[in-house]
């Protein structure tokens, strides 16, 4: 028996998370699993009322479930900072999800932005640390307000952080089974301290890893490739900011925002998945936003834990739905509305075999 929390979130959250446990109700008949769901109200409208983003208490129940499911956080009346470090941050740090991983998958070259690519040459996975970097807020001010300020964020890398990375994306790599190659996206030549330590230890743990090929390259020209040769990749390693940045061009490289899902992930705790796009406050109550991003997200969490048959035909109607019935993946562009979208999902996956 599963037990799901379900943060519903901000915004567009609620519409895309609940076609997303629609489809975990119907992957449970089909596939013979047992869950049971609960759902937290955490978020903006929580905040404005209450002051509240996640105490420690609610970090202590949450450990207590299998996995959370999330929609989206961000409220456009709430100041920037203060959720996303309140709720999505608290919840990353505190249940040591110390890996972000983000696949990115063209289902069809006709939601491809770039000139001639197909399916077989966008196909890659970001491993994106989580738990350290720039997104530490270690920092601070001097001479605040005055012209003489000086404002500094400092980005901090531990051995152990960077290694059990590292670790878990030769892993991945390995039991991946594709390319067989692991990319180390950094910048070796301008962060001196942090990159040196990534490197070094990449290099030291590649070792432990001789089936598999390694291959370095700055953050700058990762941009470059993702646009020029995405099809050179397989699995790509990288820090929390870095992470944060190509993982966005991820997503637009495969179709937007309405089709990318991640997981927080740790290993030997509670995991985290969401759609890795926002709150979209425009669309909110028009039920018009993609839930495809949302649906995958919980289609890598059934994967996570244990559910294999029932993820792989998740991502099989995912595709089916995108291929044959989607005119676009973007908001208000499909050609059907949230609901329907999530109602072609769970039709494909009864049928599926
Ligand atoms: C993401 C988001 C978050 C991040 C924000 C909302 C804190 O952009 O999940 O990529 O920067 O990690
Ligand atoms: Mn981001």
């Amino acid at each position: 028996m599963y037990k799901i929390a379900v943060i519903p979130g901000d915004g567009t959250g609620p519409e895309v998370a609940r076609e997303g446990l629609k489809v975990l109700e119907a992957a449970s008949q089909k596939f013979n699993f047992r869950y049971e769901s609960k759902v937290f109200d955490f978020g903006g409208q929580r905040y404005l009322k209450t002051q509240k983003t996640i105490e420690d208490q609610d970090i202590e129940e949450l450990k207590n479930y299998s996995a959370i499911f999330l929609g989206a956080i961000g409220h456009p009346d709430v100041k920037p900072g203060i959720l996303e470090t309140g709720i999505l941050l608290k919840l990353r740090f505190s249940l040591d999800q110390y890996i972000n991983l983000r696949p990115v998958k063209l289902y069809n070259e006709k939601f491809c932005p770039l000139k001639d690519k197909k399916p077989e040459d966008i196909d890659f996975v970001v491993v994106r640390e989580n738990s350290e970097g720039l997104y530490k807020g270690m920092g601070e001010f001097k001479n605040k307000g005055t012209q003489d300020e000086v404002a500094t964020q400092i980005s901090y890398n531990t051995r152990k952080g960077v290694e059990r990375c590292i670790r878990y994306a030769f892993e991945y790599t390995k039991k991946r089974n594709k390319k067989k190659k692991l990319t180390l996206c950094g910048k070796t030549n301008v962060l001196t301290y942090a990159w040196d330590l990534w490197e070094r230890t990449f290099q030291e743990v590649a070792k432990e890893y001789p089936d598999i090929k390694t291959d370095y390259a700055h953050v700058d020209a990762t941009t470059m490739w993702f646009v020029k040769n995405p099809e050179w990749f397989d699995v790509i390693v990288t820090d929390n900011m870095f992470g944060d940045i190509i993982t966005d061009l991820g997503a637009m490289i495969q179709g937007g925002m309405g089709i990318a899902a991640g997981g927080n992930i740790n290993p030997s705790g509670v995991s985290m998945f969401e759609p890795i796009g926002g709150s979209a406050p425009k669309y909110t109550g028009k039920n018009v936003i993609n839930p495809l991003a949302a649906i995958c997200a919980l289609g890598m969490c059934l994967e996570n834990l244990g559910e294999k048959d029932a993820a792989l035909a998740i991502e099989d109607s995912v595709i089916k739905v995108a291929n044959k019935k989607l005119k676009s993946l973007a908001a208000g562009k499909m050609g059907y509305s949230t609901e329907e979208v999530g109602d072609l999902v769970v039709k494909y996956l009864y049928k599926s075999v």
